[in-house]
């Protein structure tokens, strides 16, 4: 068995009985042990993966392969899978404890009460939750229940996690520090996890990859740090880190690629960052804050419509012929909103899309 395929997807396509094809071709690989993200907006079809994974739901077509052997005829019991949900799904008469053991003391493996008990006291140490055994879901923070859920998810000792939204109804400080526990614990005990969020800085934080998907199609499989640096398209490099200057035309004419008022020369650009020949036509150009600052000697002049300070540095909130974007500048910078300014781009670090969206540069 090959562990950098411990779970594989071949092919997947998912119509729903009213022909909506959430799904459309999807192939992707877990390693074993990794924590993945599923990241994209609401509607992409994260759920319905995890769901169809889980056996919940039948693919249309396609094969899931779980340590190398084909799950889809498998029944949803016998796929060893731990879910929590994202409303978390606690039994709400039962007690902490019970809710832990449950999954223990049913079905066809099911374990005496004793025994039960004794693996559920172990991942409720393990999830910090030891002291609310006698407590009901009720009386319970988001946080807490967040525990429970995760617990009752690994009772049963699985060799794969889902984790739908786990963190979406807590509030911010929370999710920061349940999401690290989430991390360490997933890498304690060596569990394969996919993780669905639609939360990009999340994603970025504890995936050891990330999958991004769009409409039922992955647009980027790949470490955080290359959605930055080498998003495969216009919506990967919108929807993932600092926005990007949105929509900003630039046409190609022989050598030279020319905006309303400032140019660019071809052959100042890095060759080896080309995807492929750039016929003459339209393309937009994105550029990070980062890699967009004042200075004296940029072709760029702009008005500073505003001036937001984020931790130890500061955004510059600008339009550019009437283009919205962002700067990114050191506090000691003296720039003020009302300023106009000429912003300089590293060349070597901007995006060229096609009016598709497909990247080129
Ligand atoms: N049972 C169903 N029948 C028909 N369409 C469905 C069904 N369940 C989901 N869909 C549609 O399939 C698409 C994908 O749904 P899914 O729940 O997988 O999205 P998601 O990425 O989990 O979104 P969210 O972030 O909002 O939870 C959506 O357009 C949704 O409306
Ligand atoms: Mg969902």
């Amino acid at each position: 068995m090959n562990d950098d395929k411990f779970v594989e997807v071949k092919n997947l396509r998912k119509v729903y009985d009213n022909g909506h094809e959430a799904i459309k071709q999807v192939s992707f690989a877990v390693k074993k042990g990794d924590l993945v993200c599923l990241l994209g907006p609401s509607g992409c079809g994260k759920t319905t993966i995890l769901n169809i994974l889980a056996g919940l739901l039948n693919p249309t077509s396609g094969d899931i392969l779980f340590g190398g052997k084909s799950v889809v005829k498998t029944a949803p019991k016998d796929r060893q899978i731990g879910y929590v949900f994202q409303n978390y799904a606690l039994y709400p008469h039962m007690s902490v404890l019970q809710n832990v053991m449950f999954p223990l003391i049913v079905g066809k493996h099911k374990k005496s009460k004793d025994e039960a008990a004794k693996i559920a006291q172990k991942y409720m140490k393990l999830t910090q939750i030891t002291d609310l055994a006698d407590q009901k879901p009720g009386s319970l923070s988001g946080g807490q229940q967040q525990r429970v859920a995760i617990a009752r998810a690994l009772v049963q000792e699985p060799q794969i996690l889902l984790m739908d939204e786990p963190l979406s109804n807590l509030d911010a400080r929370l999710r920061l520090k349940i999401r690290e526990e989430i991390r360490s614990l997933v890498k304690r005990i060596g569990i394969t996890t996919l993780f669905v969020t639609h939360d990009q800085e999340e994603a970025l934080s504890i995936g050891d990859k990330i999958i991004l998907f769009n409409e039922g199609v992955i647009q980027q499989d790949d470490l955080g740090q290359n959605f930055y640096l080498e998003p495969n398209n216009y919506f990967v490099a919108n929807f993932v880190g600092n926005p990007v200057i949105d929509n900003f035309k630039v046409e190609k004419n022989g050598d030279k690629l020319t905006a309303s008022d400032f140019e660019i020369a071809v052959s100042d650009l890095d060759p080896s960052r080309f995807k492929r020949e750039l016929p003459d036509g339209k393309y937009i150009l994105s550029v990070r804050p980062e890699n967009i600052t004042p200075n004296p000697a940029g072709q760029i002049k702009a008005h500073v419509d505003d001036v937001e300070l984020i931790g130890r540095e500061r955004i510059l909130k600008f339009s550019h012929n009437g283009v919205q974007a962002r700067s990114l500048v050191g506090l000691e910078d003296p720039v003020q909103a009302g300023d106009e300014v000429n912003l300089k781009m590293r060349l070597d670090r901007i995006f060229l899309f096609t009016e598709q969206g497909e990247r080129v540069y």
